[in-house]
């Protein structure tokens, strides 16, 4: 196992170790009530306060015991004096309906080695969908996020239940060492805008044993998202598995460094999906591997769209300028609902290099009918068994085994 990835799964053992032995602080102890009817954010905040405030060995423990728990907004802020919290939740934590229109409702920040270990999370997002879905647009309030974690370092979320955000259910943000392990993400199919989890400005991040059903992108990771592994996540309802939208706006970080593994995705939207605005605005996806992969009824199992312009509004003569290299789909099988199963739809101003494809098989239907690939600027090459076939060009440059 990688060294960096190994800190984070170490602190979580580290952390189920020590937890009996630790300082503990029950949030019922400092005023909070499981009616789910009365606002314990108060009583969640002087908790974590005197948790994060702990001198001693070991890390300090919050405590939110079994029983529905209505917190109307919380930001957990560190650095802690007591180096490590540990915030354990039997129970389910409940956002206040009407919706507020907060964009973030429970937020760590500023925290080094913190980890969130069980809970449910209910962000009641229902009647904010229903603004939207009403064509509410711009008069709806901002869609609030579940679940932020915000300029931290060596996170740990295990066994978490996010149901029901109104917007996006777990950010990851300017953050390294994040691991989130075990987690269940659950929102309508229709639901708009809840990405399961969504990653930005973050590096050293691992995504193991995930069940994300959900309206958006199951994981999204955009602008600075590097040395990412996602690996045992089954996504479906949902968009897929998605780097993008990039390009949108100009001063874009790298993506680098991505690995996606040993996923199913069931009746989604796209399966495996790379997508750029078509903007002239620079930027650069480098090193992506894709592998072991199962689609089921996938309308877009592998694609990437350089062109993506919606309405072809402020965008409609540019091609993208971001350079996508070094991509590779391994060992991915499955069926796919629409007849084109691949899709390269890259920038005519920055081709897609370096795609390797290696024992792909996705049928069309069902019945796995013969598919087809699209190619449009799209470089690079295929080994073993792969249906449809490759379309991609070769690219004189590129080194042969
Ligand atoms: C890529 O990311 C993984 C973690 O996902 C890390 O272990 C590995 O060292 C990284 N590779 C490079 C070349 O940085
Ligand atoms: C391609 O990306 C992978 C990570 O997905 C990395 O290990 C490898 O070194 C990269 N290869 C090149 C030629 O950049
Ligand atoms: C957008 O513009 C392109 C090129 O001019 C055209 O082919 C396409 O049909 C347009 N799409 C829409 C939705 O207007």
């Amino acid at each position: 196992m990688p060294a960096r990835r190994r800190t984070s799964l170490a602190l979580l053992a580290h952390l189920c170790v020590s937890l009996a032995s630790a300082a503990s602080y029950s949030v019922v102890d400092y005023g909070a009530v499981a009616d789910g009817r009365t606002d314990c954010a108060g009583a969640f905040l002087r908790a974590w306060a005197a948790a994060c405030g702990t001198e001693g060995e070991g890390p300090a423990a919050v405590v939110v015991p079994a029983g529905e728990f209505l917190v109307s907004r919380a930001r957990f802020s560190g650095p802690c004096r007591s180096g490590a919290v540990a915030v354990s939740i039997a129970g389910t934590v409940l956002a206040p309906v009407p919706y507020a229109g907060a964009q973030l409702w429970i937020v760590f920040q500023n925290v080094d080695g913190v980890s969130v270990i069980g809970g449910t999370l209910d962000g009641r997002g229902q009647a904010y969908w229903a603004c939207r879905r009403a064509g509410g647009g711009s008069s709806c309030p901002a869609a609030t996020r579940s679940l932020t974690i915000y300029r931290s370092r060596n996170v740990v979320i295990q066994g978490l239940t996010s149901v029901n955000s109104a917007g996006i259910h777990v950010t990851v943000q300017a953050s390294t060492g994040v691991a989130i392990v075990d987690t269940v993400v659950s929102a309508p199919g229709d639901s708009p805008n809840t990405d399961g989890i969504h990653i930005k400005q973050s590096s050293d991040i691992t995504i193991r044993n995930a069940v994300v059903g959900t309206g958006d992108d199951c994981i999204s990771m955009v602008e600075g998202s590097s040395d990412v592994w996602i690996q045992g996540v089954t996504c479906g309802p949902g968009h897929g598995i998605s780097i993008g939208s990039l390009g949108d706006t100009p001063e874009q970080v790298a993506v680098r460094n991505i690995t996606v593994k040993a996923v199913t995705l069931a009746g989604t939207t796209n399966g495996l999906r790379i997508k750029s605005w078509a903007k002239a605005n620079s930027g650069l996806v480098d090193g992506v591997a894709f592998s072991d992969v199962v689609m089921r009824n996938v309308r877009n199992p592998i694609i990437v769209d350089q062109n993506y312009c919606p309405g072809n509004v402020s965008c409609p003569t540019e091609g993208s300028g971001i350079k996508i290299t070094n991509v590779s789909y391994t060992d991915v099988e499955g069926t796919s609902a629409t007849p084109v199963a691949v899709r390269f739809n890259c920038s005519p101003s920055q081709p897609c290099t370096g795609i390797t494809m290696r024992n792909v098989w996705l049928g069309y239907g069902e019945r796995r009918r013969a598919a087809e690939s699209f190619c449009r600027n799209a470089y690079g090459v295929a080994y073993g068994h792969v249906v449809p076939p490759s379309c991609l060009a070769h690219q004189e440059m590129f080194c042969y085994k």
